[in-house]
């Protein structure tokens, strides 16, 4: 037995034990072979050692490839960190591992929706979804709704009723109810072309189709008009609610038959949802798949969904559960794990503060509230207690997210700091889960080297933002007219010091 200090997991063939380190290498072992093979985290075969993913900065516009920091290992975070120092990055390109050229690309407009980059969806922040494998930092992909991506022309990837299966490494706490957090199998012309046109891992409490035991959310697959929890659209009560931090979630499907599987990706086995025969609802036996690969939106570019990919394949073949067995074993070796969302000067939970601007020129105003509105003023030691009153915030554990914060008003107890439309507004907590997340923020280093840029949880691409005087969430380059590159490092930076009041 070879010992490896990398993740690995052994397959007994014809009675020779192999030591196999990648997910890619156990599914070619077990005759159902990677058609595409696409992780941010880690390389997916023993013997990778090419670009996982590309990234974009906003300063220039330039991309640089990240890859493991050796074959077959976990992706080299720092490169990135070092490429990005100081400007913001997304995540342009998702490369394909199998060597098919099955890479993932920003998605473009389809028919249920376009995107907001002339027709294009959003690409994912490069930040927004941080973890260490066994120790060593790497990032995922943070889907926001209106981000996706898609590659409409693949080598490879099953069609008709060919057998397939797909497994996905995503993050069980982030998730909504918007169509379609997706992964896998879909049509070609970015529209609904019919039933059985997809099959795809879905994930999230989406209940309007297809549901499982609890409120969600819930594993399905994503067949085209319908998301399934088993045989029909229906309730199946043997697909639970999962709420474990990282999770193993599989699809797979030949003729007349298909499974959904999942586990906790940290530890344990996988369990089976159902497997059985195929919708008997007209479209679904046989199936028309068309062989595109999505991630983050439905098959008709649906980007309303939000949740967070780490790694994930399509194989040509129906694996067998002992394949998917000792892939779950090598995923659980990988070691997934939380780390910071946070960077830079500490913004303690519990300390009063205040936010004040950098931009030269501007750099005399506060962060305020004047009702609902949040924008800046120029505040000073002399300033009414009114306005230092409205300058002034308690920072809370995040109300979305425990790792990051949220900011309560001074004068206002019980009103936060929230997006909406992607600007910032001062709203009484209304308790739902879409206040908590659009409340949720995660300070790091400033972009401009100074002080602090604050961060949206829930859209990673996206920091506080004076423009025209008034306070957003925005993008560097992005689509709005908030989101103008002309002094966004600035402008996204604030020194955070105490607070007026
Ligand atoms: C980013 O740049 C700053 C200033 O030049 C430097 O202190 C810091 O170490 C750099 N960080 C990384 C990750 O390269
Ligand atoms: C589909 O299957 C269900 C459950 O077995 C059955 O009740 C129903 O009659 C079937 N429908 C068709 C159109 O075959
Ligand atoms: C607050 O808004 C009101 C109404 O628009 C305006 O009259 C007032 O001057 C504003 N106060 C500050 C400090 O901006």
């Amino acid at each position: 037995m070879i010992l490896l200090s990398r993740p690995s997991a052994s397959l007994i063939l014809g009675g020779v034990v192999t030591v196999l380190a990648g997910p890619c290498d156990l599914y070619a072992a077990g005759k159902t072979p990677c058609v595409a093979a696409h992780a941010t985290t880690r390389a997916l075969y023993d013997s990778y050692s090419g670009a996982l993913y590309q990234v974009k900065r906003g300063s220039d516009g330039a991309t640089a490839d990240i890859k493991p920091i050796s074959a077959g290992r976990v992706a080299n975070a720092a490169s990135q960190d070092t490429f990005c120092n100081g400007t913001t990055c997304v995540i342009s390109i998702i490369y394909d591992q199998s060597g098919r050229g099955n890479h993932l690309r920003q998605g473009p407009p389809g028919g249920a929706a376009s995107g907001p980059n002339g027709g294009y969806d959003n690409l994912a922040s490069a930040i927004g979804a941080p973890v260490t494998l066994d120790g060593k930092k790497a990032y995922g992909v943070f889907i926001s709704p209106g981000s996706g991506y898609r590659n409409d022309a693949t080598n490879g990837v099953a069609t008709g009723d060919q057998a397939e299966g797909i497994y996905a490494v995503i993050d069980g706490t982030h998730f909504n109810s918007g169509c379609c957090f997706d992964y896998g199998n879909a049509e070609i012309s970015n529209r609904d072309t019919g039933s059985g046109h997809m099959e795809a891992v879905y994930f999230g409490d989406n209940s309007f189709w297809g549901t499982g035991s609890g409120n969600g959310p819930w594993i399905m697959a994503d067949m085209e008009n319908g998301l399934f929890s088993g045989f029909n659209v229906a309730n199946n009560p043997a697909d639970p609610s999962i709420s474990d931090r990282f999770i193993t979630a599989i699809v797979k499907g030949k003729p007349n038959q298909w499974a959904i599987r999942g586990g906790n990706a940290v530890s344990g086995s996988l369990s089976t949802f159902y497997s059985g025969a195929r919708p008997n609802t007209s479209g679904y036996n046989p199936m028309s798949k068309e062989g595109a690969i999505i991630l983050g939106i439905g098959g008709d570019n649906s980007i309303s969904a939000q949740g967070t990919f780490y790694e994930g394949v399509m194989t040509s073949g129906y694996p067998s559960d002992a394949t998917e067995s000792a892939v779950q074993a090598n995923i659980v070796a990988a070691k997934y794990a939380t780390t910071s969302l946070t960077s830079g000067p500490a913004v303690n939970v519990g300390s009063s503060i205040s936010f004040r601007a950098t931009t030269p020129g501007f750099d005399t105003r506060y962060l305020m509230h004047n009702g609902s509105t949040v924008d800046t003023q120029v505040v000073t030691s002399s300033s009414s207690a009114t306005l230092k009153g409205q300058a002034s915030w308690t920072v809370r554990t995040g109300l979305g997210n425990a790792a990051c914060v949220s900011f309560e008003s001074k004068d206002t107890p019980g009103s936060f700091i929230r997006h909406y439309a992607f600007q910032l507004q001062l709203s009484a907590n209304d308790g739902t889960k879409q206040f908590f997340e659009d409340a949720t923020f995660c300070p790091q280093a400033g972009i401009n080297g100074e002080g602090n840029s604050i961060r949206s949880w829930s859209y990673p691409t996206r920091f506080f933002r004076h423009y025209a005087d008034v306070g957003y969430i925005a993008s560097e380059g992005g689509p709005e007219v908030f989101d103008a590159t002309s002094s966004y490092n600035e402008d996204v930076t604030w020194i955070v010091g105490n607070s007026f009041a």
